[in-house]
């Protein structure tokens, strides 16, 4: 009887026993299955806070492409050719005053140094309408939203380098702003060609000076410049 009782003792511990660590096997696996499920959510918090900064990052990043874009709306530039320097001092003071970068158009085989010569080769070039090679490209064309385009009256027209230069770049929704200097002819017929040769481009009132004229422009080369809506 004592035996039996110790069975029935023991058995009825062992069982209670049992439940109990089965119990705590389940609330393991159900704590287990918590931090499961607080990883995963943790997980996936992290990848949208990785995927929100990655958004961000590129948000930035095309911020930063864009910069260049609106800093490019302002861009000026002064092309010139000039060969004797009267060209090119009018458009350094263009420069001075606009703050537009300065490009020379010249041609990939220096014109002679003789001005005889080059009052004949000029001429032949004209006759031909040749389009002289050019010895150099403007970096960053797409920066520029606003062209000063200046060169000397060569036989009442531009030189032929000028066209080539206008020629080599895509005009559309550029202003163009022409400005000469002269003997005495002015722009002479070169306004009309200028137009044909950059197609696209909205052409502003130029200015032309003479040689004589030049020394003494600056008043009015300022002034031309602030009825154009330039202001330094
Ligand atoms: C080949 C050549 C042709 C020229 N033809 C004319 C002309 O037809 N009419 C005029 O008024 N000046 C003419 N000139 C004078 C230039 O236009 C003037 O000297 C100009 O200011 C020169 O500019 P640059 O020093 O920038 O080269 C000519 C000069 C050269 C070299």
């Amino acid at each position: 009887m004592k035996k039996l009782l110790t069975f029935i003792v023991s058995s009825a511990l062992a069982l209670s026993l049992a439940a109990c660590s089965s119990q705590s096997t389940v609330m393991e696996s159900a704590a287990a299955a918590e931090t499961t499920e607080e990883i995963s959510a943790e997980t996936e918090a992290v990848t949208e806070t990785a995927a929100e900064t990655e958004t961000s990052a590129d948000t930035n990043a095309s911020e930063e492409t864009a910069a260049p874009e609106e800093a490019s709306e302002e861009g000026v530039l002064a092309a010139y050719f000039s060969w004797s320097g009267n060209t090119e001092q009018m458009a350094q003071m263009i420069a001075e005053e606009t703050g537009a970068d300065l490009f020379e158009i010249a041609p990939a085989a220096p014109y002679t140094d003789d001005y005889d010569e080059l009052l004949d080769i000029a001429q032949q070039e004209q006759a031909e309408d040749a389009r002289p090679e050019l010895a150099a490209q403007v970096e960053n064309w797409d920066s520029y939203d606003t062209v000063f385009v200046g060169y000397p009256n060569w036989w009442s027209d531009a030189p032929m380098t000028v066209y080539t230069f206008l020629e080599s770049y895509d005009w559309t929704g550029k202003t163009l702003i022409p400005f000469n200097t002269s003997a005495s002819g002015g722009f002479g017929r070169s306004l009309s060609r200028i137009e044909e040769s950059a197609a696209g481009a909205e052409i502003l009132e130029g200015l032309d000076l003479t040689e004589s004229e030049l020394p003494d422009a600056q008043n009015r080369i300022t002034e031309w410049l602030t009825g154009l809506g330039f202001s330094r």
